[in-house]
């Protein structure tokens, strides 16, 4: 038996129960959740309509629940009206006009705190802002904003006039802003003259200025919400600032009656192509699950403070941080900067310095922080945190250990949440007061989600421990609809493999004994670089695109703190560099993919050759070059290669 195997049985049977104390207050106990499950799956469309009536407001109730007609193009409640910014903003303004909403954290240690009552005025505003530059439904909006209420307010107020808006990471360069807007054919892009980081400024209106002076699409307006005072170019014709637009615009702004089916937001996520995809998301669907995974996961109670780390431009973003919490009327801490600015104690010192209840972040930022030691989370007063979460990739037990003992002083139940872009809400979790957690493990599906786990042939794999295809075997009401633009892509990527019968994720995954799950990794050529999901062929066509390039194979391999990290092998248009060449030429290359698609993109390593290993037929061997990036033992059949000597190039030995 191998150590791995020896850790993984142990990990599997180490399990942790919620504290009496926190059963005795938690949202949802046993019973509930058993009656929950059990509703769902007696009557899985009741279960549905049941909490759609029950969590929402409607302008105009539906009758129609699930309409499978054109599957796998499901809609649900699509004779119903409703508005996305009403359920966040309205119903908590009038019910609690004077809570906190919002407290913001600067990356120079400034905060701010805005009521529900001042985020609805701030949010109408800005909507009859937008309306004066004539958006109207169905415009789409695309959002490049530092991390800050405004990017919040922006959204809000698309969802309040029923325009589509695609928020655009701000880590995202130039040209990956430019795909999207192309891609969305965005009417209006809103933006900021600059954003903290690190205590450097993101120069957002220049990358705004490239990316729309090289746009196909013609781009109306660009909103500039000025955040640094930073100097800026300003087309007169096309820029606006933020100030500007809003002066003299009303602070009431009626809430458009949308059908339920209306979009709400794309949200470009990567494939195993090059392109990424524009998933596209519903309003009523998706704040439904929203709404209810936010209560139930997060146990959210009245004097609660949230804090998602994770960046709007970022699924988790949309759900945990611009729509699950507002619409559940919680409060939600912002921050603007870098988990280590101006030190490593930054996470900590918010969590005291807001007195953070619950905190969600991603396996890579513990991993990160674990490395400085448990001094410093130490030296912070973090009394106040009562549960911690998870999300994004999986998380190794000696991370989720020390985030266990060490920052929720193993009191904090944690939640490990696994979901997708495409997923809209979390579907995996454990329920803090009743489910028992296992480091590493997502446990258990939540209420109404069918998952299953099914072999080649699409039959459940029973045996425990076995991996296979994780599949949802029922549309749920926060799926994405489609792909923006590309219906088909929709199809092939996420049904045609079981024949349109279940929606596949992409993940791979297992059972153990006690029906824990377990994601073991992607089955597609997508990677999973710190949290972020990054697609090989993304990475690989922004090497092929400089002009020293002939040829880019991308890897993923295991990294430390990152989860997985980029490999690439490439080949050279000219002589393959070698001594003093190849470094320059790696950090040239690196800084092109930075360029081309953003830092996250950028390899962590290089490596030249005078070709790429191929099978007869014309493939590259991926496999091998995993092994070879791995430093693992070669176990292919590498006598089809013409050159087997090249082997030792790209093991960097020649
Ligand atoms: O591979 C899974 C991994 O992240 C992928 C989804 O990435 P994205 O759409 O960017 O959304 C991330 C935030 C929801 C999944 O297919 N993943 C996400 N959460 C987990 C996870 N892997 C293991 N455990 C998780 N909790």
């Amino acid at each position: 038996m191998t150590d791995e195997l020896i850790e993984s049985i142990l990990n599997e049977s180490r399990s942790f129960a919620p504290s009496k104390k926190f059963i005795k207050q938690a949202n949802l106990n046993k019973e509930e959740a058993e009656r929950l499950k059990e509703e769902a799956s007696r009557n899985h469309i009741e279960y549905w309509a049941k909490l759609a009536k029950d969590e929402l407001d409607w302008f105009l109730p539906f009758k129609n629940i699930l309409d499978e007609s054109k599957a796998p193009n499901y809609e649900w409640f699509n004779d119903g009206e409703i508005n996305a910014s009403f359920n966040s903003l309205d119903v908590n303004a009038s019910n609690n006009p004077e809570k906190t909403a919002i407290i913001f954290e600067a990356e120079d240690g400034k905060s701010e705190r805005i009521t529900y009552k001042e985020l609805l005025s701030r949010t109408s505003q800005f909507a009859n802002g937008l309306k004066k530059l004539g958006v109207v439904q169905m415009d789409r909006v695309v959002i490049y904003m530092p991390m800050c209420p405004e990017a919040v307010i922006a959204m809000q107020a698309c969802a309040r006039i029923g325009a589509i808006h695609s928020v655009v990471f701000g880590g995202f360069s130039s040209n990956a802003l430019k795909d999207r807007i192309e891609d969305a054919e965005a009417k209006i892009v809103i933006t900021a003259d600059g954003a903290y980081r690190s205590g450097n400024i993101v120069p957002l209106k220049q990358a705004t200025d490239e990316a729309v002076a090289q746009s196909s699409h013609e781009v109306k307006n660009v909103v500039v919400f000025k955040r640094t005072g930073e100097k800026v170019e300003f087309n007169q014709e096309r820029d606006i600032w933020w100030a500007d637009l809003i002066s003299g615009c009303d602070s009431h702004c009626d809430p458009e009656p949308l059908n339920a089916e209306h979009p709400l937001f794309i949200l470009y996520t990567s494939g195993s192509t090059g392109k990424p995809k524009g998933i596209q998301h519903s309003t009523a669907g998706y704040i439904l699950h929203a709404k209810t995974t936010f209560s139930w996961i997060f146990d959210i109670k009245k004097d609660d403070v949230f804090w998602c780390t994770a960046d709007v431009g970022w699924i988790t973003g949309h759900t945990y941080v611009a729509y699950g919490p507002l619409l559940a009327g919680a409060t939600i801490l912002i921050y603007e900067g870098a988990p280590t600015f101006p030190d490593v104690g930054r996470f900590w010192k918010i969590c005291e310095k807001h007195a953070v209840t619950i905190f969600y972040t991603a396996p890579t930022a513990i991993r990160a922080l674990m490395k400085h030691g448990d001094e410093i989370p130490q030296s912070y007063d973090l009394s106040e945190l009562r549960l911690l979460g998870t999300v994004g990739e999986p998380i190794n037990p000696e991370a989720w250990m020390w985030y266990h003992n060490i920052i929720g002083k193993e009191r904090c139940p944690i939640v490990d949440t696994w979901w997708q872009t495409e997923t809209g809400g979390a579907m995996i979790s454990p329920l803090p007061g009743v489910t028992n957690t296992k480091p590493g493990s997502c446990t258990m599906p939540m209420p109404g989600i069918d998952v299953d786990i099914v072999d080649e042939s699409g039959e459940s794999v029973e045996a425990p421990n076995q991996g296979g295809y994780l599949v949802i075997k029922k549309p749920w009401p926060s799926m994405l609809r489609t792909i923006w633009g590309d219906n088909q892509r929709y199809i092939e990527t996420y049904w045609d493999k079981f024949d349109g019968r279940y929606y596949v994720a992409g993940d791979s995954a297992y059972k153990d004994t006690d029906g824990c799950h377990w994601i073991m990794g992607r089955i597609d050529d997508v990677l999973n670089v710190s949290g972020h999901r990054l697609g090989t062929m993304e990475v690989e066509s922004a090497l092929v695109s400089n002009e020293k390039v002939a040829e880019a194979a991308v890897v993923g391999k295991p990294h430390d703190v990152k989860g997985e990290s980029i490999f690439a092998f490439v080949v050279t248009k000219g002589n393959r560099p070698t001594g003093e060449d190849a470094k320059k030429m790696q950090q040239g290359l690196r800084e092109w993919v930075n360029e081309q698609v953003g830092a996250i993109a950028k390899p962590d390593e290089i490596r030249f050759s005078d070709n790429l290993p191929k099978t007869r037929s014309g493939k590259i061997m991926r496999r091998l070059l995993r092994a070879i990036a791995r430093e693992e033992a070669i176990t292919q059949d590498i006598s089809t290669l013409e050159d087997e000597s090249i082997i030792k190039q790209l093991q960097g030995k020649e």
